[in-house]
């Protein structure tokens, strides 16, 4: 199999409403993300962040409104073929296996992606990007530490090249400096390969750090769509929806 070269994908969420069958959590939302763009999605416990993920991915069902990827509509379409199109989630929790190594994790998300040498190759470049699973390889997945599992976690989406990765609170319980490391490293990786980020976060400073631009859902709304920078410095907005 041929790697294209990556190139971030484009989001388009519009007036989208989705619930659990209990009535609606995200009301009207409306998303846009520019190919390679770095967007953090913030907001407090229960605002919605997972569950805009969920539509994202197919967990969650859509009530109306409109999701497309490069123009192509999500709406129906199967949790694999999303991922097909260059759709990457990093769940909150554990998306490793417990039961499998470092090395065969990772292989498991390279399987579809990569054939031969450059599977070997694409494992490699993970290793590189994350020194302590290099470390690990052998481990298996329930031995690691909570940073070597979100590390590992990133690297079996990153593995498989998506080209819109959205990662569910990466840095929960995670130490500073760990935390630190990844966000750097999907920084640098949106930077190299112009991969789309959307990163829910508690973490508003961590998050904000890293990106272009932060949207703020406050139950189930979009109340703030601003540049980063803006955000970080705004004291009242901060004040008003992040708790700080
Ligand atoms: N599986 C579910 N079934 C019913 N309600 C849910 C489910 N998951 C989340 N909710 C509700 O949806 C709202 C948003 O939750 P969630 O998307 O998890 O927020 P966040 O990730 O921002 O903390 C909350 O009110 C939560 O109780
Ligand atoms: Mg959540």
């Amino acid at each position: 199999m041929t790697t294209e070269p990556l190139a971030g994908a484009a989001l388009s969420i519009r007036d989208l409403t989705v619930g659990y069958g209990g009535g609606p959590v995200l009301h009207g939302v409306n998303v846009d993300l520019s190919p390679g763009e770095v967007v953090a999605l913030l907001g407090a416990n229960g605002a919605g962040k997972t569950t805009l993920l969920g539509a994202l991915t197919g967990r969650v069902p859509v009530t109306s409104g409109a999701l497309s990827l490069d123009g192509k509509d999500l709406r129906g379409m199967r949790t694999e073929d999303r991922a097909r199109l260059g759709l990457a989630l990093v769940p909150d929790g554990q998306s490793v296996v417990g039961e499998l190594t470092v090395d065969e994790n990772l292989r498991l998300g390279a399987l579809w992606r990569h054939r031969g040498p450059a599977r070997e190759q694409a494992i490699q470049r993970i290793y590189e990007m994350f020194e302590p699973l290099d470390r690990r390889k052998l481990a298996d997945g329930h031995q690691l530490s909570g940073g070597e599992r979100q590390m590992l976690a990133l690297g079996r989406a990153l593995i498989a090249e998506p080209r819109l990765i959205a990662l569910d609170e990466p840095s929960l319980g995670l130490a500073p400096l760990v935390v630190a490391q990844i966000m750097r490293t999907l920084r640098e990786t949106a930077r190299e390969r112009g991969l789309t980020v959307l990163l829910a976060e508690q973490n508003v400073t961590g998050a904000l750090s890293i990106a272009d631009r932060g949207i703020v859902l406050n139950l189930g709304k979009v109340v703030v769509d601003a540049d980063a920078a803006t955000l970080a410095e705004d004291s009242a907005l901060r004040h008003a929806y992040l708790g700080f």
